[in-house]
């Protein structure tokens, strides 16, 4: 794997110091406010299938990784007191049978009291001694692995944890600056398989190669999807053969690089003239609602003037008729973009806390027919969050307009000639800025051409 993806990148590593900085404080104010001394991290541990012994993929703790990039590092504590080196239990078992995690060694490993144990009966010994005064931060199927510690997850410090998680550090933005980087040489490769007419099942080898990446390391199963398989929102089946004709193709993809994620979306067009215009218009709307960002907007706003926008779009490729106005109320937008126009990323592709009203809890609803969005907060400068505003021929719901006020806006023709195109949506990572935004996709579609 490339250095600059390692945990030996320097120039990561001369950002990491005061990213855990900043994580430290936040735990310091979670500790405070939930009244304990010492927050213990528990990585997690890989969970067995039903009825079998083989385990599903291992996913870490998001607030573990949070702290360190330790994606696969299962059975593994940080004890955290405020005013101390943070502890690092770290679990190398002795195992015959598998791989066993190596010797500490990135630009992390300073930053820690790093403390080797070989079983997790050894754990115990490197806890605080007084459990009372711990809380523990993680998913225990086996309660026996939080050794006495009883208050798990506490919300008052899970709500401040996750609620600051929104704003990101220069370390992260430049972790994720390289997942945006990485995800766009998929996407690169992924285009040239698809103009080569490759499968849906090829197309995606072609991304995991280059990308690096397992399927269990991808961020998030892929959306490899040709022709009216566009419109199925999470269509993670592959075909194995290409179709006779191939039209369109839309792929969601994204790729990891220390647990952060990418999560970017492109739609192509097989020479189809007027599929490709609509597909420039879509990326139009796509960038102009990008430049209307800022700190201070309230991306519940934005969401609903994406509809409009979208609106606009629908009336001059004459996909309806009416005004936008109308074409917002009687629901037409909606059958055809059902979903969110985006999501706070990061650890987790729809990161935590995109609907929390604050440090302390709450939540702030979507507006009223659009259950679906997933960020409802006022943005703040340096947060991360996806664009994706969609269009798509999802029968379902557009049948659902018939003997509606909405039946007669809807140019019924030009949705048959779009349906065996299945759909489009484009989707960017952006980062918000006082004034502005960085766009860490076209970035690094950017320094990839
Ligand atoms: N890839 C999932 C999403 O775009 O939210
Ligand atoms: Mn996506
Ligand atoms: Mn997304």
């Amino acid at each position: 794997m490339a250095m600059k993806f390692s945990d030996k990148n320097p120039e990561l590593g001369a950002l990491y110091g005061s990213h855990l900085a900043t994580v430290t404080a936040r735990h310091d104010h979670a500790l405070e406010q939930a009244g304990a001394s010492h927050a213990v991290i528990y990585s997690g541990d890989p969970k067995l299938a039903f009825l079998d012994d083989y385990h599903h993929p291992f996913k870490a703790n998001p607030h573990f990784v949070g702290w360190a990039p330790l994606v696969a590092l299962p059975f593994s504590y940080i004890v955290y007191t405020p005013g101390e080196t943070p502890v690092l239990i770290y679990y190398q078992p002795h195992d015959y049978w598998h791989v066993v995690p190596g010797a500490p060694d990135g630009y992390w490993t300073g930053h820690f009291d790093v403390r080797i144990v070989h079983a997790t009966d050894e754990v115990a010994a490197h806890l605080p001694a007084d459990r009372e005064k711990c809380i523990a931060i993680g998913e225990f199927h086996d309660e026996s692995l939080a050794f006495g510690i009883e208050r798990i997850n506490p919300t008052t410090a899970i709500n401040i944890l996750h609620y600051a998680r929104g704003v990101k550090t220069e370390y992260e933005l430049a972790v994720m600056r390289l997942a945006a980087e990485r995800g766009a040489a998929g996407h690169i490769a992924a285009e040239a398989a698809f103009r080569n007419g490759m499968s849906e099942f090829d197309i995606h080898r072609a991304y995991c190669e280059a990308v690096s990446h397992t399927d269990p390391e991808l961020p998030y199963g892929n959306i490899i999807a040709l022709n009216e398989h566009g419109a199925v929102l999470h269509y993670t089946d592959l075909d194995r053969e290409a179709p006779e004709n191939i039209r369109s193709f839309l792929i969601d993809a994204g790729a990891q690089v220390h647990g952060y994620a990418s999560d970017i979306t492109r739609t192509y067009s097989n020479g189809d003239p007027r599929f490709q215009d609509l597909i420039e218009r879509m990326n139009t709307m796509e960038l102009a609602i990008v430049d209307k960002l800022h700190a201070g907007l309230d991306y519940r706003d934005l969401h609903v003037a994406t509809h409009t926008m979208l609106a606009e779009v629908l009336v001059d490729t004459e996909l309806a008729t009416g005004n936008p106005d109308t074409l917002l109320e009687t629901g037409v937008t909606s059958a055809f973009f059902p979903h969110g126009l985006g999501h706070l990323l990061g650890i987790q592709v729809h990161d935590v806390a995109g609907h929390q009203e604050s440090e302390t809890g709450g939540t702030i609803d979507p507006p009223s027919g659009h259950p679906f969005l997933r960020l409802t907060r006022v943005l703040e400068e340096d947060m991360v969050l996806t664009i994706e505003p969609g269009m798509y021929v999802i029968d379902m719901l557009l049948e659902n307009l018939r003997g509606t006020p909405a039946e007669s806006h809807v140019n019924w023709d030009t949705v048959d000639w779009l349906r065996p195109f299945g759909g489009i949506r484009i989707e960017d990572d952006v980062r918000v800025r006082a004034d502005g935004h960085e766009n860490l996709t076209r970035d690094a579609f950017a320094r990839a051409s």
